[in-house]
């Protein structure tokens, strides 16, 4: 019968070996986890923001509507304040606009020109929307006021993601 000796040195090559590699492994596991975990988690991104307006509070005068949420961008998060002019429009429709001007991004205000009353009015190159929304022509804006999706969460008005008018 063969009895097979681990000498002293092998023994300190095995052992070695093996605490090494599950030192290795315990430093590089978070590092992996780190590296991986944001793509691995659900992007949150197109999920609705409730806000504070009250749905049965909301009239045909557009109001301004601030809400802010967390913004995860992989690894970095923020806290994001939006803003929506909010209003019924005559069939009882609830209409939630983006401020974003279309010409370069200003922050447009309801009503304050004095000259355009019932306007959203960019004041950085006297850009003009009417109510609703869409672009005065011969104004610097080239296309509508970006609109968001709205949802009901139990009496609140929820906003999605501001996106392009339909057929604009
Ligand atoms: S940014 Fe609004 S008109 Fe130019």
């Amino acid at each position: 019968m063969s009895k097979q000796r681990v000498t002293r040195r092998q023994f300190l090559n095995y052992t070695l070996t093996g605490v090494g590699g599950f030192m290795a492994a315990g430093m590089l596991m978070p590092m992996v986890r780190f590296a991986v975990d944001p793509v691995l988690k659900h992007n949150a991104a197109g999920d609705y923001v409730v806000t504070k307006q009250k749905i049965d509070e909301i009239t045909n005068e557009p109001v301004r509507v601030d809400f802010s949420f967390e913004q995860k961008d992989a690894w970095y998060t923020s806290e994001v304040t939006n803003t929506a002019w909010v209003y019924k429009d005559e069939n009882g429709e609830i209409v939630a606009l983006s401020p974003v001007c279309k010409h370069l991004g200003c922050t447009v205000d309801w009503n304050t020109d004095a000259t355009h009353p019932e306007h959203f009015f960019c004041p950085c190159h006297n850009g003009l929307y009417t109510k609703d929304g869409v672009n005065v022509p011969g104004t610097p804006p080239a296309a509508p006021l970006d609109v968001y999706p709205y949802k009901d969460v139990d009496g609140y008005l929820a906003l999605g993601k501001a996106e392009p008018r339909k057929g604009a």
